[in-house]
């Protein structure tokens, strides 16, 4: 996916790079100064070749032999010193600017609405911070050095060549535009490359991660050819178009060093033949000679440069545009603030992608203390329901009202504050299993209390037996622990944080039913006096709500307690026969 606008012009762009060197100006006023000092000791080695020929060699002067010995070293140091100063200084903004550019792009992604995250590979968002932002570094460093440290030698050899000999120098100068046109042709080529290369990274990055994360499933699927044909292609058209760019890159400066080469054997000509530009002597000649051929260096760097800076803006158009995208919208200014919560639906209507309407018209109340189940058919929309209640999608018509206020009226923040939640995906991070625990806003909580949320959701007796007990590192993902320590885990954090609202969706699915009957109790604790919203597949756990809300298809279709559902002889008389074993097991047990 490429999010750059089309409309974003290079200059924009441009602007907005310029506009993160700019708290480093006086680091970059020395970098110049430094740059300055560099091109003027180029012009000064060049001048020098008229005072060492005409002086030292051809007049023997007694001044010029001591005079231009001492000048050679001096110039050298300034020049190694300006060299050296400038590209410590332009290195180091062009880091710092790398750093800020990472830090916000990463400030974005926390901020990003889920939905983006949806559309987008994680390989690309990854490969976005790494290579995108490192291509605009060489852009505010490297270019920028090339083009004023080589513009100014440009710039001040051709002074000197003027001095000598303004009619000589008109010859080398008529090939100037010709040079100038073949870099503004170059360029455009140059852009779309880098674009291309680009986002091709960012292909091969997700091929990578995919291959690397399914690692399990592509080896028992036997996924090994399909996984290495995606990575051929992607890997493919990545080494294409760097070989392109490389060969637009390497045509370029040939080409431009040819028209160079001209220039130098029509002065040779001009010079030698005397007739069009008079007596000159031998160290002018030499001393014009040396400042065009010292020209070669920076004119060819000004060519690849281009390249440098094409690359840096296709790379900026790329970040800004996603700097640019719209943040989760938090435009409430009210702060919820309550003990306990109240939650209603007035026709919900939502669709994560506009052709399909996944909540239709849905409407229904939980007081607060109340214990709501929503239950129904894979796909009716019941997780969908508990993606909404934290905003993680905002919805498309009708509103959900907390504690008699829009939703959308009070801060994320605050709403999120009141709202814990187990996904029906446990997500777990690489860190320790306090860490996973006490995450986010509890992080720092006490050891004990932690203890008590594990003792709770049943988790403490697997915890304790572990090599570290708390303080194990459960991998990626949690992929040292089983699907049912994993999902405990998840209720032990869900327990901890201690929010009036409570969302279990499939929280217990993942359970054995005999450690399901043990954290269920423990639940049933937690859950008195607290909102809740129970999402399950298996009616048993469910069957203690106050309430049931039959789902189908986005809409509801009945609503009431497991015994006058059953007796309606409805749709959830009917799923409830579907998993009859399930109540059979539990009839027996009681
Ligand atoms: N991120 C998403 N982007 C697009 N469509 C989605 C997304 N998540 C869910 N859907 C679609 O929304 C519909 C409802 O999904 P939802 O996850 O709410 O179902 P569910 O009732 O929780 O099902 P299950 O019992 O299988 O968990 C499904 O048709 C699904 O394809
Ligand atoms: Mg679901």
């Amino acid at each position: 996916m490429s999010n750059s606008k089309p409309g974003t012009s290079a200059f924009t762009v441009y602007r907005r790079l310029v506009a993160y060197v700019i708290p480093y100006r006086w680091q970059l006023a020395f970098a110049v100064l430094a740059m300055t000092i560099y091109a003027l000791s180029s012009t000064a080695f060049a001048a020098l070749m008229k005072p060492m020929l005409d002086g030292s060699f051809v007049n023997r002067d007694a001044s010029s032999i001591t005079f231009v010995p001492i000048m050679i070293v001096l110039i050298f140091v300034c020049r190694g010193a300006a060299g050296f100063f400038s590209t410590y200084l332009m290195s180091s903004i062009g880091w710092n600017v790398v750093k800020r550019i990472r830090q916000q792009l990463f400030d974005k992604y926390l901020d990003l609405p889920t939905a983006q995250f949806d559309r987008s590979s994680s390989g690309e968002m990854i490969s976005r911070v790494t290579f995108n932002v490192h291509n605009i570094a060489t852009v505010a460093a490297d270019s920028l050095t090339i083009l004023v440290r080589d513009t100014l030698t440009i710039v001040g050899l051709l002074c000197l060549m003027l001095y000598h000999s303004w009619k000589l120098s008109l010859g080398f100068l008529i090939l100037g535009p010709l040079v100038a046109l073949i870099i503004h042709f170059v360029s455009g080529r140059f852009r779309r490359l880098s674009r291309g290369i680009q986002d091709s990274m960012g292909q091969v990055a997700s091929v990578i991660e995919e291959a690397v994360e399914g690692q399990r499933l592509v080896k028992v699927f036997g996924g090994r050819d399909y996984e290495r044909e995606q990575f051929d292609g992607v890997n493919e058209r990545n080494r294409h178009l760097n070989v392109k760019e490389t060969v637009t890159r390497a045509a370029s400066a040939p080409l431009v060093q040819f028209l160079v080469a001209v220039a130098l054997a029509v002065i040779v000509f001009l010079a030698s033949s005397g007739r069009f530009v008079g007596e000159i002597s031998v160290g002018v000649f030499m001393s014009f000679i040396t400042a065009m051929m010292m020209l070669f260096a920076p004119l060819k760097q000004l060519t690849m440069i281009n390249a440098k800076i094409q690359a840096g803006i296709a790379a900026g158009e790329n970040v800004f545009a996603l700097l640019d995208s719209d943040s989760e919208r938090d435009t409430g200014g009210k702060v919820l603030d309550g003990k306990t919560i109240s939650v209603e639906l007035r026709d919900v209507e939502f669709s994560y992608l506009p052709e399909k309407q996944v909540l239709k018209q849905l409407s229904f109340q939980v007081a607060a203390g109340e214990t709501v189940a929503l239950v129904g058919g894979s796909g009716s929309g019941k997780s969908t329901i508990a993606n909404l209640l934290p905003r993680l999608y905002d919805i498309t018509g009708g509103s959900i009202v907390i504690n008699n206020e829009d939703i959308r009226d009070y801060t994320l923040e605050s709403l999120r504050r009141h709202i814990s939640y187990v996904g029906q995906d446990v997500t777990l991070f690489n860190d320790t299993v306090l860490a996973n625990i006490a995450y986010g806003q509890m992080r720092g909580t006490s050891l004990q209390k932690v203890r008590e949320a594990c003792r709770i959701a049943h988790a403490d007796a697997f915890i304790e037996k572990l090599t570290n007990g708390y303080q194990t590192v459960v991998g990626e993902n949690g992929v040292m622990l089983s699907g049912g320590q994993r999902q405990r885990l998840a209720i032990a954090r869900a327990i901890l944080k201690d929010a009036p609202l409570l969302i279990l969706d499939e929280a217990t699915s993942a359970l054995d039913t005999e450690s399901e009957r043990k954290v269920q109790s423990g639940l049933a604790e937690l859950m008195r006096g607290r909102t809740t919203v129970v999402i399950a597949h298996r009616l048993s756990t469910i069957e203690n709500a106050d309430r049931i809300i039959v789902m189908d298809e986005g809409s509801i279709v009945e609503v009431g307690t497991h015994a006058e559902l059953l007796n309606t002889d409805g749709y959830y008389a009917f799923l409830q026969g579907r998993s009859g074993e399930v109540s059979a097991r539990d009839t027996t047990a009681q």
